[in-house]
């Protein structure tokens, strides 16, 4: 197939590209650049011997996105391009309606007027809000608990209105819970701007030094030790992830919702220890009071990817801590070096 990724240049767009070529399909990559840096282009080409077929384009931009539907021929389009920082969309909600939402419109509008309409959207488990009934089914009530988790309900919710619209139209909206991990030549990975929001890539800024140490925001929640726990999986296994779901839109699925992730939970200081141990590093932590926001544990019920797309989470918790190492201590200042 012939897929133009959206994102392309970003942590789980990368990594998709990969994938995707490695079994046998062709790219076209997009991005603004607007949360990740050009030189991931040459690091694709380093690990894929393929020069990416690349434009610099906002995904908002229905001309750039209409000229780049004239010069291609797209079987499927998978759309990362979103912003994605729940605490930016409570400062900026517009910005997430206007990029997250208004992106995904004009994507859309422009994949209809060339008669492409296949496309496997990044959505989020975020959209399940926390919930004491775990693992997390599909069936599952959603909630809205920020503007960054609205907009991917949103874009759900349009993808599932355009497929009962138009019979033609096949999506399927992908629900990741935590990726983490890095390809195993440590060429791509991670590379979030400022402080890291995300616990994984804050452990590594630790462990390699840029950080003193590790703030543990709670453990006095009802978990096992009292840490957060959450469905870590490697960013290789969300990637083969989305290659079995776009290999699956051909099928003519009309619309569909699956979550991607292990299904096991896996605390704070599980992933601490974990990643001392890959590291061979010592992770200083400090114990702080929860996150506005957070809630305990949230785990993905992994069957319905298994049954519908013939996928499962293959890598473990110590390959996706010796993945993030690897490209960590590569790359100290991520892309910026
Ligand atoms: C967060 C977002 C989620 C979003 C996802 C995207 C919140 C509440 N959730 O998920 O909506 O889809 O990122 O990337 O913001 N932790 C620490 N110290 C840190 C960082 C994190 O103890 O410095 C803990 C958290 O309390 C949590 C766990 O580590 O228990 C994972 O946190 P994080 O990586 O931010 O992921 P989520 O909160 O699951």
């Amino acid at each position: 197939m012939k897929i133009l990724l959206t994102g392309g240049t970003g942590y789980i767009g990368s990594h998709t590209a990969v994938a995707l070529l490695e079994a046998g399909h062709d790219v076209t990559l997009l991005d603004n650049f607007s949360n990740s840096k050009p030189a991931v282009l040459d690091r694709l080409h380093t690990i894929t011997g393929v020069a990416m077929d690349f434009f610099e384009t906002d995904v908002t931009d229905e001309a750039a996105l209409t000229e780049i539907m004239k010069q291609r021929s797209f079987d499927a389009a998978i759309h990362f391009a979103a912003p994605k920082a729940v605490g930016e969309s409570m400062e900026k909600p517009l910005h997430y309606f206007k990029n997250g939402v208004g992106g995904t419109v004009a994507l859309l509008q422009t994949m209809a007027d060339h008669g492409v309409r296949n496309v496997v959207y990044s959505s989020s488990a975020t959209v399940y809000g926390f919930s004491d009934d775990l693992p997390l089914v599909e069936g599952a009530p959603t909630v809205v608990i920020n503007p960054y988790g609205r907009t991917k309900l949103m874009c759900e919710e349009i993808l599932q209105d355009l497929c009962r619209a138009d019979e033609r139209w096949n999506a399927i909206a992908l629900r990741y819970f935590n990726p983490v991990g890095a390809h195993p030549s440590g060429l791509i990975g991670e590379d979030p701007q400022g402080v890291p929001a995300n616990l994984m890539p804050f452990v590594a800024q630790v462990a390699v030094g840029r950080r003193p140490e590790l703030t543990i925001f709670g453990d006095d929640y009802p978990t096992p030790d009292g840490t957060g726990v959450r469905d870590y999986l490697h960013v290789m296994d969300l990637a083969e992830g989305h290659v079995a779901a776009v290999e699956h839109l051909a099928s003519d699925p009309g619309y569909d919702v699956i979550n991607l992730g292990t299904g096991s939970g896996i605390s704070v200081k599980e992933i601490v220890a974990a990643f001392e141990k890959a590291s061979g590093m010592p992770i200083p932590t400090v114990i702080a009071g929860r996150r506005p926001g957070d809630g305990p544990a949230s785990y993905a019920d992994a069957n319905k990817a298994a049954s519908v797309l013939g996928w499962r989470a293959t890598r473990s918790l110590d390959e996706m801590c010796a993945d993030v190492w690897r490209w960590q201590s590569q790359n100290p200042n991520g892309y910026g070096d």
